[in-house]
């Protein structure tokens, strides 16, 4: 997508470093995070400078590259094993990291160059892949929708186009009439900060809603249906995703909306039977106390919003049983989220 008329990816590599549009500045600073190193990569993922399961896969597959250009002749391959593990141990729940960090680590066996290559050949199939979304998911979108969508699952959260992003990009495309209602997304706001931020860009009609407010906007009428992405898919079709999409999902079948998840196989996990299977993330109870934003000098900071001396629990993800889920929008079309179906795409 393009910033201020210039394309960028999200994330992108050129020689041995990778470039990151910088997600914890904006909506407020746009900047590119420069990661010369692998452990800056790992870094990147685990403060969250990068975010988003796509995005995180792309990142990692350029960080286990960097991990084969570090490695030392002498223990080359104790190297590479754990720097692979330390790439693994940055961020639990995204499937994306797991799918990257192999793919790229398999064909780093033959060589080095092959990783690159495998590499770069990742990320531009995660913007394929998410175009092919962003056309399936076009189909479901009828003139004059207003959609819901939590968390930020846009081209941030990917390489370009995002997932359940991608549909509404391609209907605003199409010329139709849309309005985008963004869950604000508490602790870390990627609904306020970041898919307002993309949505302003793209001139897409949105309000941010206070993520207690979906129920109201379901029982007065006015979700036509409701786009999520994933960060992981169980075989069964559970889906885990930013915490919240839960609660939303039960939501929308009490009132009748269409709720839909936007993923690509390789957010599927075929190794999670259920959603119980898969490692929820917690994160450090500042994310909750504390907001960031600018001072009056444009400088960000960071204050606290919540009692002195209290603690918080800080759940990254919960998991939405696949009975909550009308249909998954892959690259390879819509699906039912049932054992059957999943197992068909593979
Ligand atoms: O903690 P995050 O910001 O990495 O979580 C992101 C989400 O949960 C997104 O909804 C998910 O990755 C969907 S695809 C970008």
């Amino acid at each position: 997508m393009k910033v201020n008329g210039k394309y960028y990816r999200t994330v992108w590599m050129e020689g041995s470093t990778v470039f990151m549009i910088d997600q914890t500045l904006l909506p407020f600073e746009f900047k590119i995070f420069v990661a010369k190193t692998c452990k800056e990569s790992c870094i990147a993922i685990k403060t969250m400078i990068t975010r988003g399961a796509g995005a995180i896969g792309a990142t990692a597959g350029f960080a286990m590259v960097q991990a084969y250009l570090e490695a030392p002749q002498n223990g080359f391959e104790t190297f590479v094993l754990k720097t692979k593990k330390e790439i693994e141990d940055t961020r639990p729940t995204a499937q994306n990291l797991f799918y990257a960090v192999d793919r790229v680590f398999e064909a780093g066996k033959h060589s080095i160059e092959n990783a690159i290559t495998e590499a770069q050949l990742m990320a531009n199939e995660n913007i394929t892949e998410a175009r092919l979304i962003g056309e399936y998911g076009n189909e479901l979108i009828e003139d004059g929708f207003q959609i819901e969508t939590h968390c930020n699952a846009g081209w941030l959260g990917f390489v370009d186009w995002g997932s359940a992003l991608a549909p509404v990009y391609v209907a605003k495309e199409q010329g139709k009439n849309i309005f985008i209602y963004i869950d604000e997304t508490r602790p870390r706001s990627q609904g306020a900060r970041l898919t307002a931020w993309e949505l302003k860009n793209e001139n897409v009609p949105h309000a941010i809603i206070p993520d207690n407010a979906g129920a109201y906007y379901m029982s007065q009428g006015k979700i036509d249906m409701m786009i999520v992405g994933a960060d992981r898919v169980a075989a069964n079709g559970d889906v885990a995703n930013k915490i919240g999409t839960l609660e939303k999902a039960i939501i929308a079948k009490e009132y009748g909306v269409p709720f839909y998840v936007a993923a690509p196989l390789s957010t599927f996990d075929m190794n999670s039977r259920t959603g119980n299977d898969i490692d929820i993330e917690q994160r450090e109870d500042r994310e909750v106390l504390y907001q960031t934003g600018p001072d009056d000098t444009g400088e960000i900071r960071e204050i606290l919003v919540s009692n002195p001396g209290s603690g918080a629990l800080n759940p990254a993800f919960d998991v939405t049983p696949a009975k909550y889920i009308k249909g998954i929008i892959t690259e390879k079309g819509i699906i039912e989220p049932d054992k059957s179906k999943v197992k068909m795409l593979f």
